[in-house]
Order: structure tokens, then sequence, then C-alpha cells
């Protein structure tokens, strides 16, 4: 049994991973900013549940948060950080405060809770620390320029941080799923290959958090797809995505 934190645990894949962590027996500090969505699981699993409610943009509030794990807790053996946000571009009407709504919560944000999860993991014999990074930054697509830009930053901020971390023998695994079926993206008007439930995803993913591997991508098919492409000649990958974006009349 470890203690956890687990940001973005209100809806989606965090939801369902809360739940798959929470029936294993961990004890799990739930965070997100609609503490009424956290009341059901709080509920069901009273005395494994830590309440973590705040908004992961502002550091003061993920502050508080850790504060409220040390006193209750003293330590963290899993951190997964999760909580995130996607809106998409739309051609003709660039949009910096866009990008700058998107990489506050999935890049600073996830740097706010790195800052205050670090310390209680270091107190732990075998810490683990999980992101939730994107399948899309391993190929740019259309109108995913913020989330891609976001998801991509968090890739290297992980990759580069376990460099640092592997001296702390802090075990690093950054998870790069595909379309997963949550409000997030159920908002999206294009085709959705290979879809997975939260559900699916989460068994996915914790199934493999015990081995520890530096990443988690899933589904196998669909991001070896992406890989691949993603390592095409400039050209190409110009030509593909002229292909997948969206004719003006659509
Ligand atoms: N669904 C997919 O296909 C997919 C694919 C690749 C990666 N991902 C990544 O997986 C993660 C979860 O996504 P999801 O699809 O499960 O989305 P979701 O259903 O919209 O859940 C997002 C979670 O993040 C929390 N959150 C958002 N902004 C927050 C903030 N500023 N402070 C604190 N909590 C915040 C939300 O809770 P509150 O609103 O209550 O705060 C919610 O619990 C994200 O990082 C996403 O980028 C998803």
């Amino acid at each position: 049994m470890s203690r956890c934190w687990l940001t973005g645990a209100s809806s989606g894949i965090g939801a369902a991973l809360a739940q798959r962590l929470l029936e294993q027996g961990h004890q799990v500090a739930l965070g997100a900013r609609q503490a009424e969505r956290l009341a059901g699981l709080a509920e069901q699993f009273a005395g494994q549940v830590l309440l973590a409610v705040g908004d992961v943009d502002q550091p003061e509030q993920v502050a508080r948060i850790a504060a409220q794990i040390e006193q209750a807790w003293g330590s963290l053996d899993l951190v997964i950080l999760n909580a995130g946000t996607c809106e998409y571009l739309e051609p003709g009407q660039f949009d910096p405060a866009l990008v700058e709504r998107v990489m506050r919560t999935n890049l600073i944000g996830t740097s706010h809770c790195l800052a205050a999860a670090l310390p209680l993991l270091r107190r732990s014999e075998r810490p683990h620390l999980v992101v939730i990074g994107s399948s899309v930054s391993w190929l740019a697509l259309p109108r995913a320029g913020a989330y891609g830009a976001s998801k991509a930053a968090l890739r290297y901020l992980v990759e580069s941080l376990r460099l640092d971390l592997s001296r702390e023998n802090i075990d690093v695994t950054l998870v790069s799923p595909g379309f997963v079926d949550t409000p997030l993206t159920r908002r999206n008007d294009f085709p959705m290959p290979q879809l997975w439930s939260a559900e699916r995803a989460a068994r996915h993913i914790v199934a493999r958090l015990p081995r520890r591997p530096l990443e988690i991508t899933f589904p196998a098919t669909f991001t070896l797809l992406l890989r691949l492409l993603g390592a095409l000649p400039a050209r190409w990958r110009l030509k593909l995505g002229q292909r997948l974006a969206r004719q003006p009349e659509d």
C-alpha cells in the first residue's frame, strides 16, 4: 500500500485512475478544483482518501495541498500529475491567450505540482513520479498547436528531470495516451481512431506502474504510427498535416 497524490481526479482518466488505486487499497490524495465531484469516491473509500482541492495554476493553492498532505502523511510514494486541459486554435484566428491558458495548466501547473511533490517524494523509500503527457507530442497536428506545444514541453521537462532525479533514486514515468473517451475529448469534432474508455486506460496504466517503466503508451498501433509519422521528413509531415487539416467549407 502506498500514499499517492493524483491530480485531475474528478473526471476522465484521473477519476478512473483514482477508482482503481483506491480499489487496490492505496491511500490517495484526490486533486481537482471541483470538490463536489470528488465526494463520491471520498465517501466510498472513507479512510483512504484525502481531499486535495485546488487549482494547479495557482502556486499558493498547490503549496497548501502539499502542506495538507505533509501534515496527514508526512511523505508520498507515488505522485501522478494528470490534471490537464485542451483547447484548439482556429485557423486564421491565432490566439496567444489560448496558448497561455493551455500552457499555464499543462506545463506551469504541472511544474507547481512538481515543486510541491518532490520534497514529499524524497522522504519515501521507493518514490515514483508519473506525469500524463500525450502521444500528440510525437507529431504536429492541425489546430493542436497550443495543446501539442504544452505536451511536447512536458515531455522534455520530464525526460530532463528524470536525468536529474536518477541520482536521488526517484523513478519517473511519462504516460503518453492516444485518444481516450473523456469529457475533454467528447468536445472533439473530428474522428478519434482507436478510442479507449477511461477505465481501460486506467487499467492499462495501473497494471504497469509496479514495473516503473520510463514510458507507458497506448494504444500500441496508434502510438507507433504517430511515432513513425513524426520521424518523416518535414515536407512529408507538412503534406500529411495538410490532408488532415479541416477545409474552410467543412
Ligand atoms: N482524453 C484523451 O484522449 C487524452 C489523451 C492524451 C492525454 N490526455 C491527458 O490526460 C489528462 C486527463 O485528461 P482527461 O481526458 O481525463 O480530461 P478531463 O476529463 O477533462 O479531466 C481533466 C482533469 O483535470 C482537472 N483539472 C483541469 N484543470 C485543472 C486545474 N487548473 N487545476 C486543477 N485541476 C484541473 C479537472 O478537474 P476540475 O475541472 O475539477 O479542476 C479534471 O479532473 C490530461 O493531462 C490530458 O491532457 C488525455
